[in-house]
């Protein structure tokens, strides 16, 4: 017979603690800008660099290959001061990218199968991998890492949220030639998660 062990009370009552306890996955969101300050937070949180010339980043990575590129669509007043668009994320520079102008929120929830926290979210954040930066080094094995690191990256993004009094959820179901096409991703960049984000309604 295996033997067991009762384990202590687990010492939650942490600032972790209530992050991982307040996590969930929120579909709607207040009619309320984010500011730029909350969003270069949460860009920060995501996926930003914490050595220069990015040498770490807030995730961990096989081989610190860091194979995502990080793109925000930001809808009609999503954000207070800026344009909508779809923007890509420089880390190093802590820059936001213009990659398209306007308002694409219908079309990405379109993409994501007509998911309407996508439409409604101030801005959604696009993880898109860069396989080759993982694969060049892993063969077909660095595909794992890429989907693990997805799953690193996104829990960033979940508890960075409760943080910041913000909701979010992950988005897996989308066509991923759409996706592509309405961010004009250039070949070998590929599509691999969605986070729509907003105020917690
Ligand atoms: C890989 C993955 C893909 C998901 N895709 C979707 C999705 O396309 N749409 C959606 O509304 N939720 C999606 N979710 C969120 C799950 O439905 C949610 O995490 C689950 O119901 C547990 O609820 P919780 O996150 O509130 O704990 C996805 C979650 C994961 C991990």
């Amino acid at each position: 017979m295996s033997s067991k062990i009762m384990l202590p009370k687990p010492n939650n009552e942490t600032c972790l603690g209530r992050l991982l306890k307040e996590r969930r996955s929120v579909r709607s969101y207040k009619e309320s800008s984010l500011t730029l300050q909350e969003l270069s937070s949460l860009l920060w949180f995501t996926y930003g660099c914490v050595k220069p010339d990015c040498e770490r980043r807030t995730s961990p990575s096989a081989g610190a290959t860091y194979p995502f590129e990080i793109y925000v669509s930001v809808r009609n007043n999503g954000v207070e001061g800026v344009e909508p668009g779809i923007y890509h994320y420089d880390a190093e520079r802590n820059e936001l990218v213009e990659v398209l102008k306007g308002d694409f929120s219908r079309q990405l929830a379109k993409a994501c199968l007509g998911q309407r926290w996508v439409l409604n979210a101030p801005v959604n954040i696009i993880l898109v991998a860069v396989a080759e930066r993982t694969t060049g080094y892993y063969g077909e094995r660095g595909w794992r890492y890429i989907f693990n690191e997805a799953g690193h990256i996104g829990q960033n993004i979940y508890l960075a949220s409760v943080e910041m009094g913000l909701g979010t959820v992950a988005v897996g179901a989308f066509n991923d030639d759409q996706v592509s096409k309405l961010l004009n991703l250039p070949e070998g960049y590929e599509p691999v998660y969605v986070f729509p984000v907003g105020r917690v309604k």
